[in-house]
């Protein structure tokens, strides 16, 4: 048997072609997806809005953003592939999206999530974001508060010194195995008997409507926040 070459995770700036591969994960984490022409919009007419993607060779296993508002990073949307959970994809997006909120200038990153979605709470608490308020009955589906969470300032000791350890330690992580199927080898956050196999980008309503694919929406709430989305676009549950 020939060994695979190792295929590291490289994080770059979503595109255009990329949005249907990143329809599919939407499919796959939110009960209410947006559809590919919000992605695109917010890539061709949002100068606000940064979006990046993580690649492991051509296939796209996650993709974050967030809008650079004057001071403040506000995350707007954030997922992996189902299949590559617990593998680092998510802490790899995160310092890619703090690192360039930084360098844009921004003094906190902020953004909603649910009390009941204590995978996003954990990772970002590790990242070191703090709650710092509630938005009573944020979440229309099922009147669920948000929590805000809100970094410390990025540009101070201790969120740099928080952020260079932790890039340390991403850095020194093993290439993620992948099996024959091409999925990881290794999969401690896969519900049992879910997957991700076989969700193809052919397979992609690109309006994003409901149950016309082949794909199961999550029955779970939408764990996005909400955000408010430029002139003319109405708002949306991350
Ligand atoms: C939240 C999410 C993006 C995390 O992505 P990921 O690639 O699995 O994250 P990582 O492997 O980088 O995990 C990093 C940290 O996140 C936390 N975490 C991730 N999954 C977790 C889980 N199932 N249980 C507890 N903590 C978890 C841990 O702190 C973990 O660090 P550790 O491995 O040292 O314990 C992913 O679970 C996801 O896409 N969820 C659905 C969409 C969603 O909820 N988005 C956030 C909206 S606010």
């Amino acid at each position: 048997m020939v060994a695979r070459p190792p295929v590291r995770i490289v994080v770059d700036r979503m595109k255009v072609e990329d949005l249907p591969a990143v329809h599919v994960i939407e499919r796959e984490s939110f009960s209410t997806p947006w559809p590919s022409h919000a992605y695109r919009q917010e890539l061709e007419n949002n100068r606000l809005a940064h979006y990046i993607v993580a690649r492991w060779g051509d296939e796209i296993v996650g993709f974050a953003g967030m809008w650079l508002l004057v001071d403040e990073a506000h995350v707007t949307t954030f997922a992996t592939r189902l299949a590559w959970r617990r593998q680092g994809i998510g802490e790899r997006l995160l310092l890619a999206l703090l690192d360039l909120a930084a360098a844009r200038g921004a003094h906190e990153a902020t953004l909603e999530v649910r009390p009941s979605n204590t995978s996003a709470r954990q990772l970002y608490e590790k990242y070191g974001f703090k709650v710092v308020g509630v938005r009573p009955r944020y979440y229309s589906d099922n009147n669920e508060d948000a929590l805000i969470m809100t970094t410390e300032s990025l540009d101070g000791r201790s969120m740099r010194q928080r952020i260079a350890d932790l890039r340390a330690e991403v850095a020194t992580r093993p290439d993620i195995e992948v099996g024959d199927d091409g999925m990881p080898v290794r999969r401690l956050d896969a519900a049992p008997g879910s997957t991700a196999a076989g969700s193809t980008a052919d397979s992609i309503d690109s309006t994003g409507s409901a149950g016309s694919t082949g794909l199961d929406a999550p029955s779970a709430p939408d764990p996005r926040a909400r955000i408010i989305r430029p002139s003319g676009v109405t708002r949306r549950q991350l």
